[in-house]
């Protein structure tokens, strides 16, 4: 990690993180929350909690988190393939929480596909345990198009 800086992230960052998700296997974007517009939003009521990590001057990881006002959320975790096994990701979580933690925040959720195994383990080993006692419910209030890369 040593060769590696992670600063916040904003919306100048779009388009190359846009790139990094659309080409990572196992994200579950949308066309309205992660169009520009959908991360200039996000960005806008949680300005100091997402991050990117950069080497070499390119963006090889970010992380989206945020928060209501009583939970914090993380989304979009990221790191590029030739990056990854170093650190970085773990480094992305690192400054999400510190953030969090500054802005009040208790406890940190987020979502991962079942099927991601990978992202599973790492989120093992960052602490976030597997909540057996809940089932996870959503509804659209909106048409969404989902783009599961
Ligand atoms: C998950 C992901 C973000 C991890 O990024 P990373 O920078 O490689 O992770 P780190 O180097 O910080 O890993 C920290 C620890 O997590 C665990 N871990 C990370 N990747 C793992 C893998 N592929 N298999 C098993 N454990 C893994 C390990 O314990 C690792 O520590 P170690 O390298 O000392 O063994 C990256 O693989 C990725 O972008 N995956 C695709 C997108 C994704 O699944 N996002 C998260 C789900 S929502």
């Amino acid at each position: 990690m040593c060769d590696v800086t992670i600063r916040v992230m904003t919306i100048d960052d779009y388009d190359q993180i846009y790139d990094l998700w659309i080409h990572t296997p196992g994200m579950g974007l949308n066309n309205l929350d992660d169009s520009r517009d959908g991360i200039a939003r996000y960005l806008k009521r949680n300005p100091t909690t997402c991050f990117a990590a950069l080497q070499g001057g390119k963006i090889v990881g970010v992380i989206l988190s945020g928060h209501d006002g009583r939970r914090g959320y993380i989304h979009h975790t990221a790191v590029a393939v030739q990056a990854r096994r170093k650190g970085i990701a773990a480094g992305l979580v690192s400054h999400a929480m510190e953030a969090l933690k500054r802005e009040g925040i208790h406890k940190v959720a987020l979502v991962a596909f079942e099927r991601n195994l990978e992202g599973n383990a790492f989120w093992e080993s960052q602490g976030f345990s597997v909540r057996e006692d809940l089932v996870y419910r959503n509804k659209n209030i909106s048409e969404l198009i989902r783009m599961d890369t």
